[in-house]
């Protein structure tokens, strides 16, 4: 990885060959006292988490797997919106090192030409509502040729998308550089912040169609919160509906037509 300016993102960075999840590992090494800032790197994983439960396949060598801890301090106050800084971070890091315009489908995965490129899990521990840690797990779809087909026609690859081999040692310290970045505007300005993330949404402004476990519908989505919730103007009845824990499709992005 390059030197950089950085003061605290990769501040340690432990490398390994083969985890069952680097979720897991860093958890494990939060909980020993591991510091702010460190990122857990994996050529592969044997159990990869996604969210909801899902899987996160994740072939060796051919893809991004890494988890960075996070303890609340002066980089971070709360974890409020730090799945949507995490999100910011990585779309510019994609965009800074491939050239693709790298979008936020909400709430953080990173789409590329309409199709998935990463995704990101965060785990807190927390107790008795203090905040010890934060585990940041992120996804990236770097050299992938084909994917499983339940997954073929809303996922790519960077490789895939801007035919040339990307560097993913590049787009690893593109992401430590955007973090350190991201999190100091939210910290030092949160309407600046959202703004910028408003400004990298793939989501807002589009068509989308919620499916939550009451039921599903479509709207217009008009914004998101500072708390990370979508706000959809929804179709059937013109009422603003605060969307916290759903599946989102947006019209012409993975799937949704
Ligand atoms: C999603 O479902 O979109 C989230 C996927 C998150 C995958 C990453 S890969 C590195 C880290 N370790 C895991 O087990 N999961 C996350």
């Amino acid at each position: 990885m390059k030197p950089s300016a950085r003061t605290w993102a990769g501040c340690q960075v432990v490398r390994l060959d083969s985890v069952d999840s680097t979720n897991r590992i860093a958890r494990q090494l939060a909980a020993q006292g591991a510091p702010h800032g460190t990122l857990v790197l994996a050529r592969t994983q044997t159990a990869g988490r996604g969210r909801r439960g899902r899987s996160w396949i994740s072939p060796d060598g051919d893809g991004i797997f890494m988890t960075l801890i996070l303890r609340p301090g002066e980089d971070f106050a709360s974890a409020r919106n730090l799945s949507l800084q995490a999100a910011l971070a990585v779309a510019r890091a994609i965009s800074r090192t491939t050239g693709l315009d790298a979008r936020i489908k909400w709430p953080n995965d990173v789409v590329c030409m309409g199709r998935k490129v990463c995704g990101m899990l965060l785990e807190m521990d927390a107790d008795g509502g203090v905040l010890h840690d934060v585990v940041l797990g992120v996804g990236i779809n770097v050299h992938q040729q084909v994917f499983p087909e339940e997954i073929a026609h809303t996922a790519s690859s960077l490789d895939l998308l801007t035919g040339a081999r990307q560097d993913s040692e590049a787009v690893v310290s593109a992401f430590l550089d955007a973090m350190e970045e991201v999190c100091a505007l939210a910290q030092a300005d949160e309407a600046a912040f959202m703004a910028a993330y408003a400004a990298q949404s793939a989501t807002l402004g589009q068509r989308v169609q919620v499916i939550a476990h009451a039921g599903s519908y479509t709207g217009l989505a008009q914004a998101v919160t500072p708390d990370g919730a979508l706000l959809v103007l929804r179709d059937e009845d013109g009422a603003l509906c605060e969307v916290l824990a759903a599946d989102v499709s947006v019209r012409g992005i993975m799937g949704y037509v």
